[in-house]
């Protein structure tokens, strides 16, 4: 607990990404996984399987871009700079290990960005109290790319914004619903247009279990269905994301994950 406050008041981070506690949620992301690391090692082999498997089967070698690079942990990276001639990692955050790790590889280019859209002007919204309408968009930087990677963000992106702008009450529960939804919903139609070759691993559902009980599920995505158009190859599992006493003294917290791999469109 300690050095994680130490971390969080050392380490470089843009004013209102660190009150919306994104930084807070990286350095967190870190610990969790350093408790709970041979529980997560079967997810993570998954990603990284499925990431390589979508880098064999795309036909261009020019540009890879991971979006949700956070801590590398999902990422096959070596593979990618490999069968790359460069690696585009995005992230709204890139943590100084995420960098520390990738500098061996010269072709590795970092692009710190919200790809959401919504972020900053929520924060402003907040801070300086003018209302304002913030549609939901995508920036995705996929610009002469090859292969795009989302892996384990999209249930994501929707969070740190509906608690800040839940806490600071400028939105009614139902207008943040909607916008959270329209979120996800643009990360799909961006990548769905992508003409280039898709990996998508997304949460597809929680469940709290008491050993093998289910007693609780909830659905991540909010109610979107993942376009028909990027369900191809698809691979499913489950990551055991907080066993007890992690989140609760009794139950664990499972995730059930999705893996999705579609070619180039026009066959690239
Ligand atoms: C669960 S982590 C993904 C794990 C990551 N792939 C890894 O291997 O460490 C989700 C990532 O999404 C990033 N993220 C959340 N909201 C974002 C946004 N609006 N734009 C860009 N990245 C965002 C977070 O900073 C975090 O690194």
């Amino acid at each position: 607990m300690l050095v994680e406050a130490f971390r969080h008041l050392i380490t470089p981070c843009p004013r209102h990404l660190r009150r919306m506690d994104y930084l807070k949620e990286a350095i967190g992301l870190k610990a969790r996984y350093g408790r709970n690391r041979d529980a997560w090692a079967p997810h993570l082999g998954e990603s990284r399987e499925l990431i390589a498997s979508a880098a064999d089967m795309c036909a261009g070698g020019g540009r890879a871009v991971v979006i949700g690079s956070g801590l590398l942990l999902d990422i096959p990276l070596d593979v990618l700079c490999r069968r790359f001639a460069d690696v585009v990692l995005v992230d709204i955050l890139h943590m100084p290990e995420a960098r520390k790790a990738a500098a061996k590889y010269p072709n590795v280019l970092f692009d710190q960005r919200d790809v959401t859209g919504i972020v900053e002007p929520l924060y402003r919204q907040v801070v300086d109290g003018v209302a304002a309408d913030i549609p939901a968009v995508a920036y995705l930087p996929l610009q002469g790319a090859d292969l795009v990677v989302s892996s384990n963000i999209l249930s994501q992106l929707p969070i740190r914004p509906s608690l800040f702008a839940g806490r600071a009450k400028i939105h009614s529960a139902q207008a943040m619903d909607t916008l959270a939804r329209r979120v996800i919903e643009k990360h799909l139609d961006a990548l769905a247009a992508f003409p280039g070759a898709v990996c998508l691993i997304t949460e597809t559902q929680h469940q709290w279990s008491d050993g093998e009980t289910v007693v609780e599920t909830s659905d991540p995505l909010l109610g979107v269905d993942i376009p028909g158009g990027l369900r191809l190859n698809s691979r499913k599992w489950t990551w055991d994301f907080a066993p007890h006493p992690e989140r609760d003294r009794r139950l664990d917290l499972r995730f059930t994950v999705e893996g999705f791999m579609r070619p180039g469109i026009a066959g690239t």
